[in-house]
């Protein structure tokens, strides 16, 4: 399963040696440039989807989502090159948010999932939102994405599933699986659009 895992689950025990009462331990979220993010992840078998250590991975990966907070984490972000995702856009994240960009985003709180090995298909026009990345801290840019898209994937017990999604969840969809081929959202922005945050929150 290669070392990245191997690592992870050791760092899993030395937590719970550690004591419950510690903080959940953390993955590190990997930045631009690592070339982890810009290799093609490998499809998972049942198997390896039913390991400790994958199935240890995933509760990281949701762990380290929350924290963040992001409203997706994909594993290449954690430096582990397998196809597999977790999402979550939670209700107390978007209370925080205007109900008027909400409803211009269509953006609904997404429970929490798993999507391994997923195929997507892209449907409806392209429209135009600023979004981020945890991989990319600290900036933002304007980023055309389709407004529906369907989704072929394993869930985390790897059982078939077809998500049909629209608004900002299928947002999320095709930037979390861009992830798992290598692309960021840099390659498909408006390059002029980019900015830090701080500019973003300005302008909002
Ligand atoms: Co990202």
């Amino acid at each position: 399963m290669g070392k990245h895992i191997l690592t992870i689950h050791k760092a899993a025990d030395a937590g719970r040696f550690k004591s419950v009462l510690i903080d959940p331990i953390k993955l590190k979220i990997v930045q631009t440039g690592d070339p982890v993010l810009r290799e093609k992840a490998r499809p998972l078998t049942l198997e390896q989807l039913q390991s400790s250590e994958v199935r240890g991975l995933i509760q990281l990966m949701r762990e380290t989502m929350r924290d963040a907070p992001g409203v997706g984490l994909a594993a290449p972000q954690v430096g582990v090159g397998l196809q597999l995702a977790v999402i979550e856009d939670r209700a107390e994240l978007l209370e925080r948010m205007s109900p008027e960009l909400l409803a211009r985003q269509k953006r609904r709180p997404v429970p929490y999932h798993v999507i391994v090995n997923p195929q997507i298909t892209l449907t409806g026009e392209p429209i135009e939102f600023f979004e981020g990345c945890l991989s990319v801290s600290g900036f933002m840019a304007v980023v055309p994405r389709t407004e529906q898209v369907r989704v072929e994937c394993w869930n985390e017990r790897g059982e078939p599933q077809v998500i049909e999604a629209d608004g900002w969840y299928a947002r999320i969809l095709q930037h979390e699986i861009d992830h798992l081929h290598g692309t960021l959202y840099l390659d498909r922005m408006y390059t002029r659009t980019f900015m830090t945050e701080e500019h973003y929150r300005r302008g909002a």
